[in-house]
């Protein structure tokens, strides 16, 4: 990797973006542009439709709503270049030629694609199908994802991909899937893009317990547009130690998804070790370790992203943005795409 390796991630825009995608990756992309990586954020249109091709008609509001998002944590469209898949005709050519060198055997099994699948199954209320056998009820473009994906990062080049947990089968495909060209080809043409995962918080916890991921549908989440009352009456109301029911009692802060909270903040506050102290001896009680969580640390968090997306709200047109930011993938992309056809010798002279 290049020292200031080129950073892709992004998003699908099916929803308001929370504090899971904050902590799992939008304050790594704000780093890394801080650092002057390159960095292509990627709104995953295409991707909406895996689950439900019938919602394309909420994208587009979506695609507002979430570049929103990004200035509000700090995301500078004059660093990065922020773009929809879609308008990206490179990613769909390279979508198709990783197809043809992907083996059936590289998806099946991918266990993020399983998870989505049964629990849209669930949402859906669908009994008929049976575990195991998810995927034959799903189209073959939910199947095929992750090949899409990997042209959603290769098509730039992309080294370093900034993701949840549950992205890692991804991100490992899409390495494969570039060594396999590479080598059919016999020539370096991509990258092996890296997967970095926060470390003290892989994935961070809902509001109704440990076992559950934050999530948009799950009606477990704090969005970053959330307003700030509505956040305290959400973390009031949200799941901590099942064995600490009353303050006194000694609590066990690695099960608590407050705790978590705590945890993926702890670089903003370096005090972390008294609150775990406090917890495990009972001093601290859980609805003061809530008040002093929003007080110190979510509150002004929140405000500060609340600031900044007003000031944009009142001086930004997303659509430049992101016509700005799509027209530097489009760039990138054909140069990778002519590169590609030339070692395949599909460079026809015509
Ligand atoms: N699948 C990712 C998600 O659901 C979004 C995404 C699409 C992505 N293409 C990507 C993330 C490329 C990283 C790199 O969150």
């Amino acid at each position: 990797m290049t020292d200031k390796g080129l950073v892709l991630t992004g998003d699908r825009p099916t929803g308001p973006l929370h504090l899971g995608h904050y902590i799992g990756s939008l304050r790594k992309r704000v780093e890394y542009q801080e650092k002057g990586h390159p960095v292509f954020i990627i709104i995953a249109d295409w991707q909406v439709l895996n689950e439900d091709p019938s919602r394309s008609g909420m994208i587009r509001s979506n695609i507002e709503t979430i570049i929103l998002d990004y200035l509000s944590v700090g995301i500078d469209p004059k660093q990065t270049n922020i773009f929809i898949q879609s308008q990206v005709p490179a990613i769909t050519i390279l979508t198709e030629i990783f197809q043809q060198i992907t083996p059936y055997s590289w998806l099946a099994n991918n266990p993020t694609v399983k998870d989505e699948m049964r629990r849209h199954l669930e949402r859906m209320g669908r009994t008929d199908v049976k575990v195991g056998k998810e995927e034959r009820a799903f189209t073959v473009g939910f199947f095929a994802y992750p090949v899409s994906q990997a042209a959603d990062i290769l098509f730039c080049l992309g080294e370093i991909v900034p993701v949840g947990k549950d992205q890692e089968p991804h991100i490992n495909l899409a390495r494969d899937i570039a060594g396999r060209f590479n080598d059919i080809y016999g020539r370096p043409i991509f990258p092996k893009p890296e997967c970095v995962v926060d470390t003290i918080t892989p994935r961070l916890p809902g509001l109704g317990g440990p076992d559950e991921k934050m999530g948009k549908s799950a009606g477990n989440a704090i969005f970053l547009s959330d307003p700030i009352a509505l956040v305290w009456e959400k973390l009031k109301g949200a799941y901590t130690d099942p064995e600490k029911p009353k303050k006194g009692d000694t609590g066990h802060p690695d099960i608590c998804p407050i705790f978590a909270y705590w945890n993926a903040f702890e670089a903003e506050w370096d005090n972390i070790a008294s609150v775990r102290e406090d917890c495990e001896s009972g001093s601290l009680g859980c609805f003061d370790c809530k008040k002093r969580f929003f007080d110190t640390i979510l509150q002004p968090f929140l405000q500060r992203i609340h600031e900044r997306r007003e000031v944009a709200l009142g001086s930004v047109d997303v659509w430049e943005i992101v016509r700005q930011g799509t027209s530097a993938a489009n760039k990138a992309g054909e140069g990778t795409l002519e590169l590609v056809r030339e070692v395949m010798g599909i460079d026809y002279p015509m």
